[in-house]
C-alpha cells in the first residue's frame, strides 16, 4: 500500500480558543504557534482575522513569524470577512484562507434564512473573493454532518469549480457514528465531480466522545486532512485531540496508509504549554497527554513491562515527549543562560524590557526554590503576560490560618495607580484572599472554577492556579503561579479581573453571516 501524507490542520487557536474562557493573548498565541511550528504541524488555523481586532492582531503577528506551517484564518462567507482574513495571512510565506457556510436544512433555514440555492451561490462568491488573495482556499459545509447528501454535492461540486483547493466536511455538532461518517466521506470522494483535484479534510467535534473515531474512520475512507487541537481543546465538548489522531495512525501504520510530519516528541511540550495558557488542565487518565498515560500501577503490569515492555505498552513514552523533569537552571544562572534555555523552549520575548523583567522575577523564584525547570519557566513567562491593561496589582499580602481561628487577608492592590487595602475573614486562606480582593474590585463576578496544580514535583514546588470567573456575559480564566499558593490564588484571581476589564467586543465565527 502506498503511504500518502495526512496532512494536519490545527486549529488550537481558533476553534480551541472558542472554549470558554480560553482566550489567549497576542503574545500566548505566538508562544502556541512556534510551538506547532516545531512539532510541523502543516497548517496553523491562527484565528477568525474578523472576531475583533486582537484576534486580526494575533493572526498578523503569527504570519510574519512561522515559515514553516501554512498560516490560516478563518473567514465567514461575506466580502468583508475575507478581505480581514486575507489582510491578516499576507505576511505568511505559506498562506490560506479557510471560507464557510452552513449547508444542514435547520442552519440554512433557521439561522441563515437563506434557500439552498443562495447558500451555493454565496459559497461560490466567497471563493472567488478568496482566491484573490491566495491560492490556497479552504472550504467548509458547516454542519455538513447534518446536510443532505445530494445537496453536499452539489455544494462542494461549486466550490471546487470556483477555484477550492481543500473541501472540509465538518460534523459540527459531534453527531456522526464512524461508520455513518465513513460512508459519508466515500460517497462524496466518489460522486463529486473534480473531488481528485482538491485534498478532503474533516472537522469533528466531540459531543458524543467520538471526535477521534469519526476522524479516523474517515482517513480511512479517503480523507488526507484531519482538523484537530491539542489536548482536545475546542468548542463545547471539543474537537479531535491531535496527539490521538496522531499516534493511532502512527501506532497502528498496519492498517493507515498514511503518515504524518508531526515530530511526535513534541507533543506532551505542546499540551502542557495550552494547558497552562488556557487554564484547561488534562485529566491525568487522557490519552497519550494525562499523567498517568504510560504509569503502570497492577503489579501484574509492572512486573510485565519490567519484563519486556511491548507486553503493556503499545508506544514508547519518550516518543511522544514524556522525560523525567530536568533540572535546567539555578540561582546562579546569568540573563544569558536564562535568555537561551527560553529560546529553546520556544519562548522568544519580544523586548529587552519583558527579558529583563523576566529575568528578575526568575531570579527572585531562584532564590526560593533553587531548582528550576522548563516547567517553572513557562509558568514565569505566562505570569509575564499580562492583558495589555493591567487594572489591578497585587502589591502586598498577609494571610493567617491557625488551627481553630477564623483565616483572615489582609491585601494592598495597585488600582490604576493608587494603592488601595482591604481585609476580608474566610472559610480558608484562599476564600479570605479573595473576600479582600472583592472588596476592593466590587466586581460581582461569579467564580466558576478554582483549581491548584503542583507545576514540578516536590513541597518547594510552585503552586499554578486557574481561576474562571463569568461576569456581563463573559467567562474568562486567570492564571497565577507562586510557591506560596495563596499568593499564586491571588495573582490568578487579580489576572482574571484584568481580563474582564479588558476590552472584547469578539465576534463568534459561528454567528450569522
Ligand atoms: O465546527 C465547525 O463547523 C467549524 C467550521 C467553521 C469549520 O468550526
Ligand atoms: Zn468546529
Amino acid at each position: 500500500m502506498a503511504e500518502q501524507s495526512l496532512i494536519i490542520f490545527d486549529t488550537t487557536l481558533r476553534d480551541g480558543e472558542q472554549s470558554p474562557g480560553a482566550s489567549m493573548t497576542r503574545e500566548e498565541k505566538l508562544r502556541v504557534a512556534r510551538q506547532l511550528e516545531k512539532m510541523r504541524v502543516d497548517v496553523i488555523e491562527a484565528g477568525f482575522a474578523a472576531a475583533s481586532a486582537g484576534d486580526f492582531e494575533a493572526i498578523r503577528a503569527i504570519a510574519e513569524n512561522i515559515r514553516e506551517s501554512t498560516v490560516c484564518s478563518l473567514a465567514r462567507a461575506s466580502e468583508q470577512d475575507i478581505e480581514r482574513a486575507g489582510e491578516a495571512v499576507r505576511p505568511a510565506e505559506r498562506r490560506r484562507i479557510h471560507t464557510f457556510i452552513a449547508t444542514s436544512p435547520i442552519h440554512m433555514e433557521k439561522k441563515l434564512r437563506m434557500a439552498p440555492e443562495e447558500v451555493i451561490a454565496q459559497a461560490v462568491k466567497a471563493i472567488g473573493w478568496a482566491r484573490r488573495y491566495t491560492d490556497d482556499v479552504e472550504f467548509s459545509a458547516e454542519d455538513a454532518g447534518r446536510s443532505d447528501l445530494d445537496f453536499l454535492c452539489r455544494v462542494f461540486e461549486a466550490a471546487i469549480k470556483a477555484g477550492a483547493t481543500t473541501i472540509n466536511v465538518p460534523d459540527t455538532v459531534g453527531y456522526n457514528l464512524p461508520d455513518q461518517f465513513s460512508r459519508t466521506l466515500r460517497a462524496l470522494i466518489e460522486r463529486v465531480s473534480g473531488a481528485e483535484r482538491v485534498v478532503w479534510s474533516v472537522h469533528c467535534h466531540n459531543d458524543l466522545g467520538l471526535a477521534v473515531a469519526n476522524s479516523l474512520a474517515a482517513v480511512l475512507a479517503g480523507a488526507r486532512q484531519v482538523e484537530c487541537t491539542i489536548n482536545g481543546l475546542g468548542e463545547r465538548a471539543g474537537n479531535a485531540a491531535l496527539e490521538e489522531v496522531v499516534m493511532t495512525v502512527r501506532t497502528r501504520a498496519d492498517i493507515f496508509p498514511v503518515t504524518t510530519w508531526i515530530d511526535t516528541t513534541q507533543i506532551v511540550p505542546a499540551s502542557r504549554l495550552v494547558s497552562q495558557i488556557t487554564g484547561y488542565p488534562v485529566q491525568p487518565n487522557k490519552a497519550i497527554v494525562g499523567a498517568n498515560a504510560f504509569a503502570h500501577e497492577s503489579g501484574i503490569h509492572q512486573d510485565g513491562v519490567l519484563k519486556h515492555r511491548e507486553t503493556y505498552e503499545i508506544m514508547r513514552a519518550e516518543d511522544v515527549g514524556w522525560k523525567e523533569n530536568k533540572l535546567v537552571l539555578g540561582k546562579h544562572s546569568g540573563r544569558n543562560a536564562f535568555r537561551s534555555r527560553l529560546a529553546e523552549i520556544g519562548v522568544v520575548l519580544e523586548s529587552e524590557d519583558a527579558l529583563n523583567a523576566a529575568f528578575a522575577r526568575f531570579k527572585e523564584l531562584a532564590d526560593k526554590k533553587h531548582e528550576i525547570f522548563d516547567e517553572d519557566l513557562q509558568a514565569l513567562v505566562s505570569n509575564e503576560a499580562v492583558p495589555a491593561r493591567e487594572t489591578y496589582r497585587l502589591n502586598y499580602s498577609r494571610v493567617t490560618s491557625e488551627t481553630g481561628e477564623t483565616p483572615r487577608a489582609r491585601v494592598i492592590l495597585g488600582v490604576e495607580g493608587e494603592e488601595k487595602t482591604a481585609e476580608a475573614e474566610g472559610s480558608g486562606p484562599v476564600d479570605a484572599a479573595f473576600k479582600a480582593i472583592e472588596r476592593v474590585a466590587q466586581s460581582g463576578a461569579k467564580l466558576l472554577l478554582y483549581s491548584v496544580n503542583a507545576i514540578t514535583t516536590g513541597t518547594d514546588a510552585q503552586g499554578e492556579v486557574t481561576v474562571r470567573l463569568a461576569a456581563e456575559n463573559r467567562i474568562v480564566n486567570g492564571q497565577g503561579a507562586d510557591t506560596d499558593i495563596v499568593v499564586a490564588s491571588a495573582k490568578a484571581y487579580l489576572n482574571a479581573l484584568n481580563k474582564l476589564r479588558a476590552p472584547d467586543g469578539k465576534v463568534n465565527p459561528q454567528g450569522v453571516l
